[in-house]
């Protein structure tokens, strides 16, 4: 039932639980930003269930946590085991920039996440305080070491590409990975906000290339339903994904929508098209309003985003939706 006017069925949720985050990473939120959602506006655990809930009950299937950074949202476990209960949500899954990963993954665990994407942009400390405004790294590896203990059943490495990424920092990933049995993905800076978009763009096709013939990679297939188009080398030990926004548009195939921490749904990562859903939730309203407005939203989800053609349009960071 939930298809868009192009015929996607939109089975993924992006649910964003705070718009806060502990760091400050170039791409994403500028040095310095206040612009924070008030408290009062922020959705409750309640309101987020019923919305998802009716969403689940049209044929939404998966759920994704992001921020901000999700973890900072006090009690995020309950809320997770609250969504892990509905019918119909079959895939669970957290992004997290993995500074609380140590304290969290055992409880995230028991609560219902089945998988985890957690960013990292770099294995050299300097470099991940440059690119992070904090000195994180050492945390980071704590987090994701605790997060291969627990026995997650798919821990993936968000490695943001730019400008200034060099072959060797890729090549240290990439063995890291293998080491771990991590999914690395490599993915394309996309300009959001009034970031430090000078972190610059790096097109990866030329980094798959290498990549592909060094390992002998072929195309595979690895759970989840990002935009990531996978390559893996044929024994299987090594899976890469690559997220191409700018050099290969991925738009035909989308399958989800983002909400955010006010309530505001936004139809498209890269278009300013949205519905308001805090209000709608506040009155008194019955379940099949909640619907109509939900339908009505995605028969106005636009085709595709313009990061290439219009690269100022978007001024919402990517910190309100978590990318
Ligand atoms: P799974 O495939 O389910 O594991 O998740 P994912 O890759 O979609 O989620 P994640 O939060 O790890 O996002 C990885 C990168 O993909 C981030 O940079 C997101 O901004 C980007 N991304 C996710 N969905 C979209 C999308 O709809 N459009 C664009 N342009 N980028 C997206
Ligand atoms: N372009 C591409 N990816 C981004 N992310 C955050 N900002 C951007 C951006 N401008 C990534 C984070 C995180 C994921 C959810 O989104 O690194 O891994
Ligand atoms: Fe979908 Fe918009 Fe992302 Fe394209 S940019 S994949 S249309 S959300």
């Amino acid at each position: 039932m939930l298809l868009d006017r192009f015929g996607r069925r939109i089975e993924y949720l992006r649910l964003s639980v705070t718009d806060r985050c502990d760091l400050r990473c170039s791409y994403c939120m500028p040095e310095g930003y206040k612009g924070y959602e008030e408290p009062e506006h922020w959705l409750n655990f309640g309101e987020i269930e019923r919305l998802i809930e009716v969403f689940a009950c049209l044929g939404l299937k998966r759920v994704r946590f992001t921020g901000g950074e999700p973890l900072l949202r006090r009690n995020l476990v309950d809320l997770v085991q609250r969504l892990a209960a509905l019918p119909g949500i079959e895939d669970l899954s957290l992004s997290t920039n993995g500074t609380q990963l140590a304290k969290y993954a055992s409880r995230l665990r028991r609560a219902g996440i089945h998988r985890l994407n957690v960013s990292l942009d770099s294995l050299d400390r300097d470099r991940v305080r440059a690119i992070c405004g904090r000195d994180v790294l050492p945390q980071v590896l704590e987090g994701l070491e605790a997060a291969r203990e627990e026995g997650f059943q798919l821990i993936k490495i968000n490695m943001v590409a730019m400008a200034g990424t060099l072959e060797e920092e890729i090549d240290a990933m990439v063995a890291y990975c293998i080491e771990r049995r991590f999914v690395l993905r490599l993915i394309e800076t996309m300009p959001m906000g009034d970031t430090r978009r000078s972190s610059g763009f790096l097109d990866l096709r030329p980094v798959r290339e290498r990549l592909r013939v060094r390992f002998g990679l072929v195309d595979g297939v690895v759970p989840g339903g990002g935009p990531a188009r996978y390559l893996v080398s044929p024994d299987g030990r090594f899976q890469i994904g690559f997220i191409m926004p700018i050099s290969q548009h991925f738009c035909e195939t989308c399958n989800r929508v983002r909400l955010a921490v006010d309530g505001t749904l936004h139809l498209c990562l890269g278009q300013d098209d949205r519905v308001d859903f805090r209000d709608l939730l506040r009155t008194d309203c019955p379940d099949a309003a909640i619907e109509e407005a939900l339908l009505a939203g995605l028969h106005r989800k636009p085709a595709r985003h313009e990061f290439r053609e219009r690269p100022h349009q978007v001024v919402r960071l990517m910190a309100s939706t978590g990318g």
